[in-house]
């Protein structure tokens, strides 16, 4: 549904997006994840028409993002900005009736889904507030409504939750979470990885403008790490466990985490987890938990990067 090909945008000294090949399948939430600086906005900008490429093509849909397609891509794309501007002197109801406006939705209409889109956006209370007496918080949720406004089938947003408090982020989570069983494509940018994790079906990590990878956050870490991670729990004797876990072949370290609980790593594949199971198990160790540790966002993303980032995360 989003798609780029070879996307190129250089601001000189190494800055700017290399030959991006972003590609969102359809009613998917795509994690667009980097530190500061790796060219995310840059990125969405061109994919929103207002910013032209050096070279490369991008499309929304069918259509290809160019100058003659800006009126089709308005109505198909709604978009956040990451630093969302609003109109200090109006109601968030006048703010919202201006847009529906601008996208033509006759005043009849206008009403409900003013109503509508705040209700997806978790912000019905702010209807009559003044803008100018918005939180941060609340900016974001009005400016989610107002990116639903015109009912686009795709979504864009540069960091939604950037700036927000911990539970200011779940309720944003959420209401992009349930515009996803709207069946809206959805595409998030995001420097806080762990909550990527939980709502996007496929990550893209770029890193200093070139996409280091995509995929599902499974894919991705299966690719870059090759060692399996298990959590063992025995009820047994633990250093029993230990001594037996380091003959076995293909366990490249096994370490006690806890008082009878063993961190595993692995490298001969899932395959094998079974038989080291059994192994355990045939020499008297009682195992009460034997797990494939979860894949952590965070940490493959800091896999896949750790070789390319400098000391500073920040080239701003
Ligand atoms: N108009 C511009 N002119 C010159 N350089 C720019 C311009 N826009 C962006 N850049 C540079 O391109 C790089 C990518 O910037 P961009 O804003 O796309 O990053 P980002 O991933 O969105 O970062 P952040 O997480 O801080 O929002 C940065 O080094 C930035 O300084
Ligand atoms: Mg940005």
């Amino acid at each position: 549904m989003i798609k780029t090909e070879l996307l190129t945008k250089k601001f000189g000294n190494g800055r700017g997006i290399f030959e991006l090949g972003l590609d969102v399948p359809a009613g998917a939430i795509y994690g667009f994840v980097g530190h500061n600086g790796a060219g995310k906005t840059t990125a969405i900008k061109i994919l929103c028409g207002l910013m032209r490429p050096d070279s490369g093509r991008a499309f929304i849909g069918d259509l290809e993002v160019k100058a003659s397609n800006t009126a089709k891509i308005k109505r198909m794309v709604g978009y956040m900005p990451d630093i969302t501007g609003v109109y200090d002197q109006m109601s968030v109801w006048e703010f919202l009736d201006f847009y529906g406006a601008a996208f033509k939705i006759p005043p009849k209409i206008r009403k409900n889904r003013i109503e509508e889109v705040l209700a997806l956006a978790g912000a019905s209370e702010m209807i009559d507030y003044q803008v100018s007496s918005l939180s941060r918080g609340m900016r974001q949720k009005v400016g989610l409504a107002k990116t639903l406004i015109h009912d686009p089938a795709v979504l864009i947003l540069d960091e939604p939750a950037g700036g927000l408090d911990p539970n200011a982020r779940i309720e944003m989570r959420r209401a992009i979470a349930g515009l996803k069983k709207l069946g809206k494509t959805i595409l998030l940018s995001s420097h806080i990885l762990p909550e990527l994790a939980s709502i996007c079906d496929v990550v893209g990590i770029l890193n200093k403008g070139h996409l280091l990878a995509q995929g599902t956050v499974k894919e991705i870490s299966e690719k870059i790490q090759e060692n399996l991670s298990i959590m063992l729990v025995v009820d047994s004797d633990a250093q029993q466990a230990l001594d037996l876990l380091h003959q076995v072949e293909g366990v490249e370290s096994a370490v006690l985490a806890d008082v009878n609980e063993i961190q595993i790593s692995f490298t001969s594949g899932r395959e094998l987890a079974g038989s080291l199971l059994h192994f355990l198990i045939e020499n008297g160790v009682k195992v009460r938990w034997f797990a494939e540790n979860e894949v952590d966002l965070e940490n493959v993303f800091l896999n896949i990067t750790s070789h390319t980032v400098s000391g500073t995360d920040n080239n701003r």
